[in-house]
């Protein structure tokens, strides 16, 4: 490879990462050979190619600038039906794969529990243990517990959302959040949307309900795209959207503010729900808590998913959907399902929300998370081979890898298994004809010599493919 074509894809990773904001100067053409070491001419090569992929532009005189819309995520620009889907036997037997104990944590979808682990709430648990009230189960029958609610609708109303306690539905977890969501809104035949690459518990949902699903593409820079989503309502009957856009898993990207507002504009214009699963909404790493769709939501059409499994542990099972007027249907589902969630747990998470435990817990949660991501990051980087882009935002606890198109994600997914270390191949998140070529990996885990060593392996068996 020669030095320009070198210089010119470690600064497409750095676009796309983020690095320069659309239409955002660039370093001249000096400045950058004194920050990469290259000679002059192979940085005005590189600059050049960059600018015959589109991914900048230059000015007489000025120098150059970031175009509007590098297209990172080389994802189709389609929107797509996807009628029968089937992918809950993938999804059982991937989660089977990677539940042994000695298997290296990189594919699973929660963080390490180790930096989930508060002592305030250990010893809160310990306390209303001792009185026979925190067990009592008519207080925790949907809705669930009034004071959970409460802390729950406070925390909304700090977001600028007015929230009332009635708005709120516990439920046993994120996912049992969405999908009673989504049975409350569907019958079996209709049409939803979903974006082209997005948890697998979506899918999962819609196989079950036996709905049509259309998808849209990722927007390379924005996350989500407006203009296939206007196109994907205009041209199907779409009745719900479910989406992610804090924190997306698995790509990790969070939608700004004005495309969230657009987007909320153009759902009341046509009267579409929004299922919107934001499970992640604490784990941003910048100062700001990203707003939610909620927020937007003028005509309560938005239901709002979330859980304290990121947070505080997937074991308490205890999630919540901000139903509004639809809490009733909601109940309905749940008194013929799974009735209340454990009510000495709901009891004592109210408790602990109630003082100031939780925002210390998330400060320091938020710290290491930024900063593991960032070693992964770092080291990925570094040892990849450049044919490979790894995605960083900052927040949440997952890195998405886009490999060159050959090298097939769900043989590297074996080949890993085989050496006794998990990750997540792209197949468990979009549906697609073509080889899967994406992987995500869960980097919560501190760098001890082990994880180092799983990882290096990993990066070594991306090299052998790629041969
Ligand atoms: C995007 C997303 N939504 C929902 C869930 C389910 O969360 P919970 O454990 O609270 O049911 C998960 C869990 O991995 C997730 O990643």
């Amino acid at each position: 490879m020669y030095k320009s074509e070198q210089l010119a894809l470690s600064l497409k990773h750095l676009i796309e990462s983020g690095a320069w904001k659309a239409n955002e100067k660039l370093p001249s053409l000096r400045q950058q050979a004194q920050i990469s070491g290259f000679s002059l001419i192979t940085v005005m090569n590189a600059y050049q190619e960059l600018e015959a992929q589109g991914l900048i532009y230059s000015k007489e005189k000025l120098g150059y600038f970031m175009a509007e819309a590098p297209n990172s995520l080389e994802i189709a620009k389609t929107v797509i039906l996807n009628e029968k889907i089937e992918i809950n036997s993938t999804v059982f037997r991937y989660l089977k794969s990677i539940q042994s104990e000695n298997i290296v944590p990189f594919g699973i979808a929660f963080p390490d529990s180790q930096l989930l682990y508060s002592t305030k709430l250990m010893q809160t648990l310990a306390q209303r243990a001792k009185h026979h009230q925190s067990y009592e189960q008519v207080p925790s029958l949907p809705p669930g517990n009034l004071e959970l609610r409460k802390v729950i609708a406070q925390r909304y109303c700090m977001q600028g959302i007015p929230t009332d306690p009635s708005d709120i539905v516990i439920t046993s977890g994120g996912l049992d959040a969405l999908n009673l969501a989504l049975q409350t809104l569907t019958k079996p035949g209709d049409y939803i949307l979903l974006q082209e690459t997005i948890f697998y518990g979506a899918w999962q949902a819609a196989e079950h309900l036996g709905l049509r699903v259309i998808t849209i593409p990722e927007h390379p820079k924005h996350g989500l795209d407006l203009e296939a989503f206007k196109n994907a309502i205009s041209n199907y009957p779409i009745k719900v959207c479910l989406l992610m856009l804090n924190s997306h898993n698995p790509i990790g990207f969070t939608v700004s503010d004005e495309i969230k507002l657009q987007l909320a504009k153009l759902l009341q214009e046509h009267h579409i729900y929004l299922i919107e699963d934001d499970v992640y909404e604490e784990l941003y790493f910048d100062h700001k808590k990203p707003l939610s769709m909620k927020y937007f939501d003028q005509q309560n059409l938005v239901f709002h998913c979330s859980s304290f499994s990121k947070t505080l542990g997937a074991s308490l099972r205890i999630g919540w959907v901000y139903a509004g007027k639809f809490s009733e249907n909601i109940q309905h589902l749940q008194f013929i399902s799974t009735l209340s969630v454990n009510s000495f747990l709901q009891n004592s998470l109210a408790a602990y929300l109630s003082h100031r435990y939780y925002e210390k817990h998330l400060k320091s949660l938020r710290h290491t998370l930024k900063r593991l991501k960032n070693q992964y990051y770092q080291y990925l980087i570094k040892n990849l081979p450049d044919t490979c882009i790894v995605h960083y935002y900052p927040s949440g606890y997952f890195l998405w890898l886009t490999l060159p198109e050959h090298i097939n994600s769900n043989v590297i997914y074996q080949t890993m298994l085989e050496q006794n270390i998990g990750i997540a191949s792209g197949i468990l998140f979009y549906r697609t004809e073509k080889i899967p070529h994406h992987l995500r990996i869960n980097c919560s885990f501190e760098l001890t010599e082990s994880i180092k060593q799983a990882l290096s392996q990993l990066v070594k068996s991306i090299i052998n493919f790629q041969r």
